[in-house]
């Protein structure tokens, strides 16, 4: 039988403890479902089916959707959340679920700052054809950033005195604490896509003078007080996890140099999974086609200890195409997305193709392919 790397365990490290272990390398990445039917960020029954599936389907590690840590933080007023208690006893039965199902269960935490308060890309009849930010009419809310920017094309959001950063961070930290509480084994710092930790980071949204603008340090003081405190309160023997836009593809913007930088720092902090993603500040202007952001996991997984999962993302379809980008030793592991809606057998199948063990489910073993 062909040996597959892909579909060999891997242990993610924790501060403390055996570590997180992850029954392959294929990771679904998280993934807005824009179903909280009640806009009160509590996840429903979708949540669970749609992350179940994917525990079903060979996945090692489900990490649920970008999940605000503040009501305002919401992408759009269908967002997930874990901002109350409530919250955070309606994700147990999910996180319980996926790990029931030999997969490990992750969540994004995140706030979307200046890209909070839009319609987001479900559209029910109400919202039909609406884009862009919500109207005060719909309940669009006050949003907040760095240092205001046009580059969103989305209207003004306010920039944030030191007390509200202050404030924020704590927010992270007690988000943390209630993923903790809701039974995730991992979280993941959502610093990508042009989103709030981005809009810190990057030169081309942040403008500030003070002391969380200006230099690469400045800059990056924000990510690393919301680090410092979410590993305060995150259990030692659990697994953290960063997601970076490792470049914004725009001269002197954020670049790859940069993320390399804060992701040796935040090793330090314990971090010891990170996936790197691109883009999201301004149009679109990097490359694209089958692996494209590859060698921007690479860059940080040469630059890192051997022992953190790096995780590369973007356009990884095909089995083989995630084998070599692990074989090849550009990534310990592969997000796979999009495929996965479409396939979330998708890991299973893969590994079948690749002639590993499936972790296919017994109750659909007359199915198997
Ligand atoms: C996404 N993506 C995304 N990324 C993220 O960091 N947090 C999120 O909540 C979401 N939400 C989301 C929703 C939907 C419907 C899609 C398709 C994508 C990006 C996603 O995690 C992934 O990085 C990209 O889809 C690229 O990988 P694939 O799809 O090419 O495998």
């Amino acid at each position: 039988m062909p040996h597959s790397k892909l579909f060999t365990e891997f242990t993610v490290p924790a501060r403390s403890g055996a570590g997180l272990k992850l029954r392959n390398r294929v990771v679904l990445p998280p993934m807005c479902q824009y179903s909280v039917e009640k806009r009160d960020g509590v996840p429903t029954t979708w949540h669970l089916a749609h992350l179940g599936s994917m525990a079903h389907g060979g996945y090692s590690l489900v990490i649920a959707e970008a999940t605000a840590v503040a009501a305002e933080g919401r992408i759009s007023d269908r967002d997930t959340g874990l901002w109350n208690d409530e919250q955070a006893e309606a994700w147990k039965p999910i996180a319980q679920y996926i790990r029931a199902h030999g997969a490990a269960a992750g969540v994004q935490l995140a706030h979307a700052g200046a890209k909070a308060s839009t319609y987001g890309w479900l559209k029910d009849l109400e919202d039909a054809g609406k884009s862009g930010s919500i109207s005060a009419d719909d309940g669009g809310w006050e949003t907040f950033t760095s240092s205001p920017s046009e580059l969103y094309g989305l209207k003004p959001a306010t920039a944030m005195s030191v007390e509200q950063i202050q404030a924020s961070v704590q927010d992270w930290a007690d988000a943390a604490k209630r993923a903790d509480a809701a039974g995730f084994d991992l979280i993941q710092i959502h610093a990508a896509h042009g989103y709030l930790v981005h809009q810190f980071l990057s030169p081309l949204t942040n403008k500030r003078t003070d002391e969380y603008g200006g230099s690469f340090e400045n800059r990056t003081r924000y990510l690393r007080e919301v680090i410092e405190a979410v590993a305060a309160v995150w259990p030692e023997n659990k697994a953290l996890g960063i997601r970076f836009s490792g470049e914004d593809w725009v001269d002197d913007g954020w670049s790859i140099a940069d993320t390399v930088r804060i992701a040796k720092e935040l090793y330090g902090y314990g971090v010891r999974h990170f996936d790197l993603s691109s883009a999201g500040i301004g149009k679109f202007n990097g490359p694209s086609g089958p692996g494209y952001q590859v060698p921007l996991a690479q860059a940080v997984k040469e630059a890192l200890p051997q022992d953190a999962f790096v995780t590369a993302v973007g356009v990884i379809t095909e089995p083989m195409q995630a084998e070599q980008i692990v074989v090849t030793g550009q990534a310990d592991g592969v997000c796979v997305g999009r495929a996965a809606l479409g396939d979330p057998q998708w890991a299973n199948r893969s590994a079948q193709e690749l002639g590993a063990p499936m972790a296919f489910p017994a109750q659909y073993w007359r199915g198997r392919w």
